[in-house]
């Protein structure tokens, strides 16, 4: 490959985010935040997942936009698009094609297993459709075509990573090595932030309540009433515990943004009530995404300046992904000519 020394040294990464709604504090604290801490050391990949999306319905105009604004929100939050190949997944056509003969190599079983399927089909019973199904081998499409070594993610996207290195490992043992055995990469606190409204669940941008949800996008006075409004159990002590899921996941949050250990949290709020420290939590929040906010609306004001840096990225993805598809099909024995 022709790549600079530097580069061929180091590992890769790839990752993703669906635009499926306006990016949590969930996503921001589960995957974008640690991308921001890994894209000195690693070749990274991440790109805005448009494809992935479409499993549920979207309206065409809102998933236009909300595609623009995940990349800028991936900007805003510190990704530098000159260190990091920053594209949209469908400007790289390989990502389907890709999907298309790994789900050739994914089995019925594996995918019924999903708990994001089950949860999905679950709450679409009205649009069970075969790409929800196979959702899982598009997103190994994603994390193969690169030769990604790591892929930090949430927790909840770690059992289709397991399913992306099976599919892989199936591949490499069918036809010789091809596919790098990617790994997940959690990061240290917030690798599953749950919901405000119901603590039990995990906080998701497409939640239909939102109260459940902190958009990073949102406004500080909307921020600090969520948090406000957050549901908690009937003491007072801030302290976690069994049964107290509502004050765990506001002590992670917190930990999270502050970098303090969750026994700092619960030493600095002894003696105060749950409402002095959700205040804490929601302003704590609020000011460390203003910056991101600022930063979010110069870029989103430069439209061109944006897919000018979509079209660079998705070139250089694809003479990326190009590389694998072509081994692949070589492979499994399609027919090249030049
Ligand atoms: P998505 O769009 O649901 O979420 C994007 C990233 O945010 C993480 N995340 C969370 N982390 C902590 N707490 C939460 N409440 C929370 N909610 C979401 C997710 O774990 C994820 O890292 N299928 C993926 C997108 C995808 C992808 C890929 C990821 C497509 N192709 C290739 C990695 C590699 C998804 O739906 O993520």
């Amino acid at each position: 490959m022709n790549q600079p020394q530097e580069l061929q040294n180091k590992k890769t990464i790839l990752s993703a985010v669906q635009p499926s709604g306006i990016l949590t504090i969930g996503n921001y604290l589960g995957a974008i935040r640690n991308w921001n801490l890994l894209q000195e050391q690693y070749n990274c990949y991440f790109c805005v997942a448009d494809l992935h999306a479409i499993t549920v319905r979207q309206v065409p105009a809102e998933l236009r936009k909300r595609t623009y604004e995940a990349f800028a929100v991936y900007m805003a939050c510190g990704l530098d698009p000159e260190k990091n190949t920053l594209f949209v997944q469908s400007h790289v056509p390989c990502h389907a094609e890709l999907a298309w003969v790994l789900n050739c190599y994914t089995m019925f079983g594996e995918l019924s297993r999903m708990t994001q399927f089950k949860d999905k089909s679950a709450r679409h019973s009205e649009n069970i459709n075969a790409g929800l199904f196979t959702y899982p081998a598009l997103m190994a499409a994603d994390i193969l075509l690169y030769g990604a070594d790591y892929v930090p993610v949430g927790q909840d996207q770690l059992q289709h990573i397991e399913l992306a290195r099976d599919v892989a490992n199936r591949f490499n043992n069918l036809y010789s090595d091809t596919f790098v055995i990617p790994e997940g990469l959690l990061p240290k606190a917030g690798a599953k932030v749950m919901s405000l409204a119901d603590p039990t669940k995990k906080m998701s941008k497409s939640d239909e309540n939102p109260m459940a949800y902190v958009s990073i996008l949102d406004p500080k006075d909307v921020i600090v009433k969520k948090f406000k409004r957050a549901v908690t159990d009937s003491g007072s002590e801030v302290k976690r515990g069994e049964d107290k899921a509502g004050i765990n996941n506001l002590i992670t949050i917190y930990s999270a943004f502050t970098g303090k250990s969750p026994e700092e949290v619960e030493k600095e709020f002894e003696g105060q009530g749950y409402g002095a420290f959700k205040l804490a939590v929601g302003e704590t929040v609020a000011d460390t995404l203003a910056p991101v906010q600022d930063k979010f609306n110069a870029l989103m004001g430069d439209k061109p300046y944006l897919e000018s840096l979509m079209k660079k990225g998705s070139e250089q993805a694809y003479r990326r992904a190009s590389k694998t598809l072509s081994k692949v099909y070589r492979k499994v024995g399609f027919a090249q000519v030049k």
